[in-house]
């Protein structure tokens, strides 16, 4: 991302009671131009209360071409993280902050834009992919017990939204080749499933210096998860099992 030179009308800066002014980074593939901050003044008034309710506003009242991405609007599907304030965040989940008057908007950072607020995740779920996420079991009996299904608590609610990886410094130099932590998570997932008769494998693959001793352990991922997840926790306790 640039740091960019930008003018803004004295007209949106003007102090009105419940206006704030949203400054969004915009970047378009096919317009022969650098990044650069759109601004659109909001009365919050007439708007929800949400940053994603002030973003389909905008779309649908200011600017069609503002691309963003979005689906459930209830923080399921993980579609609309984006930094929001210097922090990565969902959308749908993120009230818009009572202060400062000017919000600012960028996409997941360290990652490549497809359009505006759209970052390019092929990388991600194809790192997703290679951890195999899925139950494998040999075995014709595939039952589990209470227990062994608590074991599950705090990771099956992962919505693979990046935010985590998308904060972690580790992963913003190597994320071609460390797997960071949204995948880390889903990998322990799978192999602390008691049903699942691939541990071993699972194990293998992991051990490896990039894919997973790439992680020092700062926890920025677990500072950030919109979901009050750790996956922080989960690498480490992958690495316990491996060492
Ligand atoms: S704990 Fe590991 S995965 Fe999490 S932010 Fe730090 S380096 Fe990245
Ligand atoms: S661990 Fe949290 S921040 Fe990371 S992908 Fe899953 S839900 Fe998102
Ligand atoms: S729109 Fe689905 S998580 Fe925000």
């Amino acid at each position: 991302m640039h740091f960019l030179k930008y003018k803004i009308s004295p007209v949106l800066i003007k102090n009105k009671l419940n206006q704030k002014i949203f400054r969004i980074y915009r970047w378009n593939p096919y317009l022969n131009k650098k990044p650069w901050f759109a601004f659109y003044p909001i009365n919050l008034k007439n708007a929800g209360p949400m940053v994603l309710d002030i973003l389909i506003d905008i779309k649908n009242k200011q600017d069609s071409s503002l691309s963003f991405r979005r689906s459930c609007r209830e923080g399921i599907c993980g579609s609309c993280s984006m930094n929001i304030q210097g922090v990565n965040k969902l959308a749908c989940l993120q009230e818009v902050p009572k202060e400062p008057k000017f919000i600012t908007i960028y996409p997941l950072p360290h990652m490549y834009v497809i359009k505006d607020l759209i970052p390019d995740l092929t990388n991600f779920y194809t790192q997703y992919k290679s951890i195999k996420p899925w139950l494998i079991n040999t075995s014709p009996i595939n039952l589990q017990s209470k227990k062994d299904r608590s074991e599950l608590d705090g990771l099956y609610e992962c919505i693979l939204c990046a935010c985590c990886s998308a904060s972690c410094p580790s992963y913003w130099w190597n994320h071609d080749k460390y797997l960071g932590p949204a995948i880390l998570l889903q990998a322990y997932r799978w192999i602390i499933d008691s049903r699942d008769t691939n541990h071993t494998e699972r194990l293998k693959f992991l051990n490896h210096k990039m894919r997973l001793f790439r992680c020092h352990t700062i926890m920025n991922c677990s500072k950030t998860c919109p979901k009050s997840l750790n996956p922080g926790k989960a690498i480490a306790l992958i690495k316990r099992k491996i060492s």
